[in-house]
């Protein structure tokens, strides 16, 4: 539903040099979605009528990514005039007409602020009557952060940067969250207000508090229940702190609803991806992307799934897949390595070194040792024997080749494509197939076996080999 009396404000204009990256430091990526794409997904679950986002470095990539996630986000761009004060002021001045609402000002860089939690921020701002509300933490070491200055009654007076706070300020735990509600009016008015006179020289957001309080505004404080919710991403080490809580609260989300996960810590869960009631994961797993996992699958250990389907009961071991899709009761792994195109049946398997591509094997169909599968098509319950290679690339063009159901191909075959093996048939050991096989029919490709009998004797005498040989030969005698 959407909410015609708010409209959120991303502030995501910094450089983001501590990320010390030549990707935007918004665009990281956490749980597979890039940090400002949690951001805006939240913004879009509070149903607000109005978002905008305000950029500055790196526009075009940012606002692109942007787009993609959601394209109802207004980009707008800070000019050369720094600080968050400037930044929330050009957002305002990107909402639709003299918008009266109430204002989320948010930060690109906070992905783990939920929208329960906002939700309720916004229902406590509109309770109090509050015309500024301040979203705050509290923390053992809050230095860098704007201190929350309340008086002796415990109002919010006003937020003092670390940098512009005297030493007794400093000793202040509570700090600006850097969330916040406005009524859009006030805070319009309060920005015009607000210079550049302080260490930073920035237009800072933060003293439009104090300005509304002393043209009689009502301004609250709010602290969050978890500061988790509040943390933002400046550095590297920050981002895989936050990615790890955000990783163990989409974990649990999982357990909760059924999924057994035997070690959170070394298991990796996309926010895109799905899970059914009693799949399991063993240790060392990541599910990526859009990747779906149907009921009583066993996952890993050592796996990881991009973009895959896994069907009910199968079992996938020490595996590497990319838009695979593996049928129910099939079997993959372990060291298996499935390549974009892979579709295997029902109870089918792909096993130990294998390699599949662009290719599906039908029910039952098994694959189980050592060999590449590439641009190819395999009916149903066909053994395919160890160490057999698809030859699809003729140095040129990639071609496909057929074989059919209930064949029975022999160990270390080269099947030089294009070819088609009929349904039943059958190949001997070491056939290089490059021609088609009826089906029904046996394919033989080797040269007759010779054996030169003494040939070691004869010609590498004195050897160990043609003095066991030798003694052999003795003891037969
Ligand atoms: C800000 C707050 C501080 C708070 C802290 C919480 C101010 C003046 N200070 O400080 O009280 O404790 O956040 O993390 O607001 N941004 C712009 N344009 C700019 C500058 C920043 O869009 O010109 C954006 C950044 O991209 C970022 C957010 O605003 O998303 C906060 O900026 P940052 O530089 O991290 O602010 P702090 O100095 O940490
Ligand atoms: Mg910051």
């Amino acid at each position: 539903m959407t909410d015609h009396n708010l409209a959120v404000i991303i502030l995501a204009a910094g450089a983001g040099t501590r990320m010390r990256s030549k990707l935007p430091k918004v665009l990281h990526e956490l749980a597979g979605v890039p940090m400002i794409g949690h951001v805006v997904n939240t913004a879009a679950q509070l149903g607000a009528a109005q978002t905008v986002a305000v950029l500055r470095h790196e526009r075009e990539q940012v606002g692109a990514v942007i787009r993609q996630v959601n394209s109802n986000v207004v980009v707008a761009v800070q000019d050369e005039i720094p600080g968050t004060g400037r930044a929330a002021e050009i957002g305002l001045q990107s909402l639709a007409g003299a918008y009266p609402g109430d204002v989320l000002v948010v930060s690109g860089d906070v992905p783990l602020l939920d929208a329960n939690t906002l939700q309720e921020f916004v229902a406590r701002h509109r309770e109090s009557g509050a015309v500024a509300s301040v979203l705050t933490a509290s923390y053992d070491d809050p230095t860098g952060f704007g201190r929350i200055i309340r008086d002796g009654q415990g109002n919010l007076t006003e937020i003092v940067e670390h940098k512009d706070a005297t030493d007794e300020q400093r000793l202040i735990g509570e700090v600006n969250s850097g969330s916040y509600l406005f009524r859009a009016d006030a805070l319009r008015l309060a920005l015009t207000q607000v210079g550049r006179d302080n260490v930073q020289g920035e237009k800072y957001l933060t003293d439009v508090i104090r300005l509304i309080r002393d043209a009689g505004g009502v301004v609250v404080a709010h602290a969050v229940r978890d500061n988790w919710l509040v943390a933002g991403v400046n550095d590297r080490v920050q981002l895989s702190e936050v990615s790890r809580e955000l990783n163990r609260r989409i974990i649990r989300g999982w357990q909760r609803a059924g999924v057994t996960v035997i070690d959170p810590d070394t298991t990796w869960i996309d926010v895109s991806a799905t899970l059914d009631e009693d799949v399991t994961i063993f240790p060392g797993t990541q599910i990526k992307g859009t990747s779906v996992v149907h009921r009583d699958a066993v996952i890993g250990s050592d796996t990881t799934l991009l973009d895959c389907e896994v069907g009910a009961g199968a079992r996938v071991l020490k595996t590497h897949a990319v838009s695979a899709r593996i049928g129910a009761g099939a079997e993959v792994g372990p060291f298996s390595y499935l390549r974009p195109g892979t579709v295997l049946g029902a109870d089918g398997k792909i096993g130990t070194f294998v390699e599949t591509k662009n290719a599906t094997i039908g029910a039952g169909t098994k694959v189980p040792h050592l060999s590449y599968v590439g641009d190819a098509e395999i009916g149903e319950q066909t053994n395919i024997g160890a160490g057999t290679i698809f030859a699809n690339y003729d140095g040129v063009k990639k071609h496909r080749s057929r074989i059919g159901s209930h064949a029975r191909t022999g160990s270390q075959n080269v099947f030089v494509s294009p070819i088609e093996i009929g349904d039943g048939a059958y190949t001997g050991a070491g056939t290089i197939v490059r021609k088609d096989v009826a089906a029904g029919a046996l394919a033989l490709s080797f040269a007759p076996q010779k054996n030169s009998d003494g040939w070691v004797m004869d010609n590498r005498p004195g050897t160990a080999a043609a003095e066991a040989a030798e003694a052999a030969q003795d003891k037969a005698e």
